[in-house]
């Protein structure tokens, strides 16, 4: 996402909702979290799950990778604050492989309907993981219909700039079912569980083997 008002468009949108969801379905999928370790947070925006996390959990390092430094830039003021955990955001695009095999933590929130080849997502995530690491994923859920995309639209995000409006119309429709993420999964050998967690979003969470 690199359009200069579809940037500022998403960057001011209130996505409070859905990252306080996110957030939830984090907290009840693993309530024996206490805040330590690596926290990396791939296709992390302007990272305003990132600094949830980081105000939550004060006692991590986080990492937000992000193809997109325009959005990026729309960030950095919200996630450095005083006494959170450390947060850098980086312009790397997916598939990522550095540090391998050493984030306790892998977060991810509508960046799977954006990839080309959705096994980056999923090859990143084993790639990145240390054993036993917890990864959380959400993303928007295909509607059955166009009518069903536009109806969303209309009920979340009709008070929005018209750029925001196309872009989550688009979004829904090139978003995955729940079966067919669970087909991604089971192809790249990964134990995650996959469920709608809302009418428009779809989450898959597990642990990585030790
Ligand atoms: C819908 S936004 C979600 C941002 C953030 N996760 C959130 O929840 O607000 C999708 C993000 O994925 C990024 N993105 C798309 N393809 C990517 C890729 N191949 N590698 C890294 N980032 C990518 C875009 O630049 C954009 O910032």
């Amino acid at each position: 996402m690199e359009g200069k008002e579809q940037v500022k468009a998403y960057a001011e949108a209130d996505f409070s909702q859905a990252n306080a969801q996110f957030s939830r379905l984090f907290r009840s999928a693993f309530p024996e979290f206490r805040g330590e370790g690596r926290i990396l947070d791939l296709g992390c925006g302007p990272g305003h799950i990132l600094r949830d996390f980081a105000l939550n959990f004060p006692g991590c390092t986080c990492l937000g990778i992000d193809g997109s430094q325009a959005m990026l830039d729309q960030g950095l003021a919200h996630v450095v604050q005083p006494n959170t955990s450390s947060v850098t955001l980086q312009c790397s695009c997916l598939p990522f492989t550095d540090d391998c095999r050493t984030w306790q933590v892998i977060l991810t929130n509508s960046l799977l309907h954006h990839l080309a080849d959705p096994g980056h997502l999923w090859q990143t995530i084993i790639k990145c993981a240390a054993p036993g690491a917890l990864v959380m994923v959400m993303d928007l859920l295909r509607p059955c219909s166009e009518q069903a995309a536009a109806a969303l639209v209309k009920k979340y995000s009709g008070q929005e700039p018209q750029v925001l409006q196309d872009d989550f119309y688009h979004s829904l429709l090139a978003a995955y079912r729940v079966e067919e993420v669970r087909e991604q999964i089971r192809e790249q050998g990964l134990d995650l569980q996959c469920s709608k967690v809302s009418d428009r979003h779809l989450a898959a969470w597990g642990r990585i083997s030790p």
